[in-house]
Order: structure tokens, then sequence, then C-alpha cells
């Protein structure tokens, strides 16, 4: 799998003090769980790992193959099979994958055909970060910091609709907001790993937070846990 971590402000060699710090960031669509999990990595020199990909490429797939997105078998065996180091992210970042992405997430035998590669990932050595809906509470049960990060849905349907215009992708803001409610209510309320803070987790409600000071308090929570 493609090591994702940019190391933008030139981490300090010894920014986990050689002590491995695997940190699960989960969250709804669009609460910045992705920026501050990426700023994360590349602060402490960690690989990153965006698990929703994972489930993009699934749907992205299928639908490529003309499969239905409710045929189990056809999806599993996609979610078993595919080349994660062919992962295209400019493809399957649109707003159709993603809803897409999230209907194919609901299939308990997608979900399994998943849980050891990112496993792998987060078993490397100095450790890694990984954001998704279910790493605090099934994929890194054991991680060091387990981050919640939310934000209104209004919040976060103005920052998709800002990101998805800077792609030039057209869709009115009510739409996006219709899409993150039906997408929550999908994620959380399906039956297996739902959408949900691991009981140790620290929940980070960004509505009211620019990206630097959303980063500052989410670091602020991993020094503080790392210092136990
Ligand atoms: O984080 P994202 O928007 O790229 O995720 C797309 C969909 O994939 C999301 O609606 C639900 C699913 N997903 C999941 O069920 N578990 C994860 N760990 C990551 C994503």
């Amino acid at each position: 799998m493609k090591d994702d971590a940019v190391p933008d402000a030139q981490p300090p060699a010894s920014a986990t003090n050689g002590a491995r710090l695997v940190i699960a960031v989960d969250g709804p669509a669009a609460s910045g769980k992705g920026t501050l999990a990426r700023r994360l990595a590349a602060h402490f020199g960690l690989p990153y790992l965006d698990t929703g990909l994972l489930y993009r490429m699934v749907a992205r797939t299928m639908l490529d193959a003309g499969e239905l997105l409710d045929d189990t078998e056809a999806a599993a065996a996609t979610a078993a099979g595919f080349d994660d180091t062919a992962i295209d992210e400019a493809r399957l970042r649109g707003r159709e994958i993603g809803e897409a992405a999230s209907v194919v997430a609901a299939l308990p035998t997608v979900r399994r055909a998943l849980i050891d590669r990112q496993r792998r990932f987060a078993a490397g050595g100095a450790g890694a970060v990984l954001d998704g809906r279910d790493i605090g509470t099934v994929i890194c049960p054991d991680a060091t910091v387990k981050l919640f990060v939310t934000a209104t849905p209004e919040v976060r349907a103005a920052r998709r609709h800002k990101e998805l215009a800077g792609r030039g992708e057209a869709a009115t803001l009510d739409g996006i907001l219709t899409d993150i409610r039906r997408r929550d209510a999908r994620d959380s309320g399906r039956g297996d790993a739902p959408l949900k803070a691991a009981e140790d987790a620290v929940l980070l409600d960004t509505s009211a937070l620019g990206v630097e000071e959303a980063f500052q308090a989410a670091l602020a929570i991993v020094e503080s846990r790392r210092r136990g």
C-alpha cells in the first residue's frame, strides 16, 4: 500500500522518541479528519492511511466492471482482490464515489476483507496514522491515541461545498447537506462496525476551528495522551 505521508514542516527525526505511536482518527464525512490525520502523520514522521480510499476503491472497481453495489459476492471478491498500490486518489474523490463507498462499506463481507490490509499498515515499525470510521473501535483498538473528529452537518456541508467548487464539481449547498445527512445515517446505522467514537477516544469538535487551530488542538491531545 502506498505510504501517503507527506512530510511537510520537517518533523524532528525523534518526533516519536523511539516509541511506537499509532493514532486512530475517526469521524463523519467532511469533518476535517483527513486533513488532521495527514498533518499529524507529517508532524510525527509516520505513514498515513486514508482508509476511506479502500472503500472508495472497491466501489470504483465495481462500478467500472458494471457490477451492482448490492451484489455481496462481487463486492467481497473485489475487496479481497484489488491492488492497493494502484489507488489513484484523483479518480476516487468525487461525490458519487463517496456515496457508493458508503453503500459497499455497509457490507460485512467487504469490511472483513479489508481488515488485514489496514492492520498490517498499522503494525509497521514506528507506528502509523489511520483515519476512517472504525479505526479506534475495530481496526486498532489498542491505538496509542484515538481522536473522534466532528463538526456540525452544516459546517461540514459548507467545507465540502468549497472543496468541490475548487475541483470544478458543481453541487448546491442543500444537495451536499442532504448527502452528508444520508451518509451519516448509513455509516452510523449499519450493523457492522458503525461510525462511533471508541470509549477511550477524545472528542474534537472542529465546527468553530480553522485548519491550524484544529491541528494544534489535535496535537495537544496526542501529546497529553502520550505523556499518559
Ligand atoms: O472517509 P471517506 O468519506 O472517504 O469514506 C467513504 C465511505 O467509506 C464512508 O461514507 C464510509 C466508508 N468508510 C468506512 O465505512 N470505514 C472506514 N474506515 C472508512 C470509510
